[in-house]
């Protein structure tokens, strides 16, 4: 019975994956041949502008008629931002500073979450190999504001593109409003039913309306862990793509996840507690192997490799918790996002910033305090070991190391360095 569903699955998963290919392949194909139409004079071109073939996945690419591509007048301007986390990173309070902006914004929130947990339940556990891919074209799908890719991995399955289970559709400012929320049906539970207001199941179709009409899109992910993984979505001409790397202190990262995933973490809380780690153990080394991701993703774009020119911005939490004004500036304006003062004042609200402190050099000093709870928590013991697998990650992010107890919980030693990741 359960390899039966488990086939199920796996043919869905294989079905999606054939598709996408042809997709990819028949669009490359349509590339080539564009292209050949242009370098050939002889053959002429019957109007000025020749429309791609495959207009229902892939919207509104035009060509003229020397060649030069040009986008569309409504897609000019547009900006397509992806926040990449790591979990307890601080990523949704950084991803809310976004969907907060105002009527502009179409702010959705892990949509790959679907993904993830649909191309595990097929394969019992992730096959990294696949669904780098995968997530990178559900993204570009969504940031052409094309849900159906995404349809595929929403479990259960959408009934004519309405669904109840979009993956907490209530963090999404955009798929909550006027024109998205559809009238309530009874019985039918919603568990990421808005909080704003009551609305029917989400219309997939009216969502993809409404980011149509959405000047800019950000997505926040945990999922994409190596950036050179998106390489062809950031130089796609149909999007205009920035990548903001949000980072944090791996010892408060680790610290945090034994409170969220207690479960998960049950064999650091007994290390902790006999004292001793084994570092040959599997989960000693993930989360080495996550350290490296991360640091391999950031060096990739502190090097500044020309597809990712102006695309890529490195910022530490620690950082957004001392200055949460000044970061936000710093952030919409590397995306090119106007800063509105809907977003200012959600800041304001939100990290208990005074009128008066409110200038963007202002410290934040309460979400700071927040922000270093954790070295009162984590044992020595593990920090040591954190500071042991992650130790080049710690130093290219400027994160102090600690020799002792006495150190790791003393607030007046500092464990941030002051440094500056900008590039513009
Ligand atoms: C694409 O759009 C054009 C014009 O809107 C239409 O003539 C053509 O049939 C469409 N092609 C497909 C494959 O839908
Ligand atoms: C190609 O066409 C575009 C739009 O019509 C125009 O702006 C551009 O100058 C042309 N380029 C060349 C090389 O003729
Ligand atoms: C993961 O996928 C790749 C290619 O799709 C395949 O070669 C490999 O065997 C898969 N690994 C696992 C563990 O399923
Ligand atoms: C979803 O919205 C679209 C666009 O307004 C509409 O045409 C369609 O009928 C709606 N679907 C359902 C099932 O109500
Ligand atoms: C905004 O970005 C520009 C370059 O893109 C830079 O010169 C300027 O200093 C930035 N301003 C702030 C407040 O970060
Ligand atoms: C600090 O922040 C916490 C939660 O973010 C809040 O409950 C508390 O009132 C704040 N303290 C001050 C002094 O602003
Ligand atoms: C705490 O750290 C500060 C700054 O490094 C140092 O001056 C102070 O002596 C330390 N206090 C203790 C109790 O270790």
């Amino acid at each position: 019975m359960r390899n039966k569903y488990a086939i199920i699955i796996i043919s869905i998963v294989a079905l999606v994956v054939i598709e996408k290919e042809n997709n990819i392949i028949s669009r490359v194909s349509d590339k080539l041949t564009l292209h050949r139409t242009m370098q050939t004079p002889e053959t002429p071109v019957s109007s000025s502008f020749v429309l791609m073939d495959d207009n229902s996945s892939y919207p509104d690419e035009i060509y003229t008629e020397n060649g030069t591509q040009i986008l569309r007048a409504s897609q000019k301007g547009k900006k397509h931002i992806l926040l990449m986390a790591t979990t307890r990173t601080g990523s949704s309070f950084v991803g809310e500073l976004f969907n907060q902006q105002g009527a502009n914004m179409f702010y959705l929130f892990e949509p790959l979450w679907h993904v993830e947990r649909m191309l595990s339940l097929g394969t019992g556990g992730t096959n990294t190999s696949t669904s780098v891919w995968v997530y990178r074209d559900v993204l570009k799908h969504l940031f052409l504001c094309d849900f159906s890719l995404l349809e595929s991995f929403i479990s259960p399955p959408p009934r004519d593109h309405v669904t109840h289970a979009l993956f907490r559709r209530e963090s999404s400012v955009a798929l909550c409003e006027e024109g998205v929320c559809t009238p309530v049906v009874k019985h039918v539970f919603e568990r990421y039913h808005c909080k704003t207001r009551r609305c029917g199941p989400l219309n997939l179709t009216l969502a993809s309306e409404a980011c149509q009409g959405k000047k800019h899109r950000v997505i926040k992910t945990v999922r994409v862990q190596q950036l050179d993984t998106l390489r062809s979505l950031v130089e796609d001409p149909q999007l205009d793509v920035r990548l903001i790397q949000l980072v944090r202190d791996p010892r408060a990262i680790l610290a945090s996840r034994m409170v969220a995933f207690a479960n998960k973490y049950q064999n650091w809380k007994s290390w902790a507690v006999n004292g001793e780690v084994p570092v040959e153990d599997e989960e000693v080394k993930r989360l080495e192997g996550n350290c490296n991701n991360i640091r391999m993703s950031a060096e990739l774009g502190l090097s500044q490799p020309e597809w990712l020119k102006n695309r890529y911005m490195l910022v530490r939490y620690e950082d957004i918790a001392r200055y949460p004004m000044q970061k936000a500036v710093e952030m919409y304006n590397f995306t090119g996002i106007p800063f509105t003062t809907q977003a200012r004042d959600w800041i304001l609200k939100n990290t208990h910033t005074s009128a008066e402190a409110s200038g963007v050099y202002s410290t934040q000093k309460n979400s700071s305090e927040q922000v270093e709870k954790w070295r009162l928590r984590i044992p020595f013991k593990l920090a040591q070991v954190v500071q042991e697998v992650c130790g080049p990650t710690m130093k290219l992010f400027g994160y102090r190391f600690v020799e002792n107890e006495q150190t790791l919980v003393n607030k007046t030693f500092s464990l941030l360095e002051e440094k500056e990741f900008t590039f513009s």
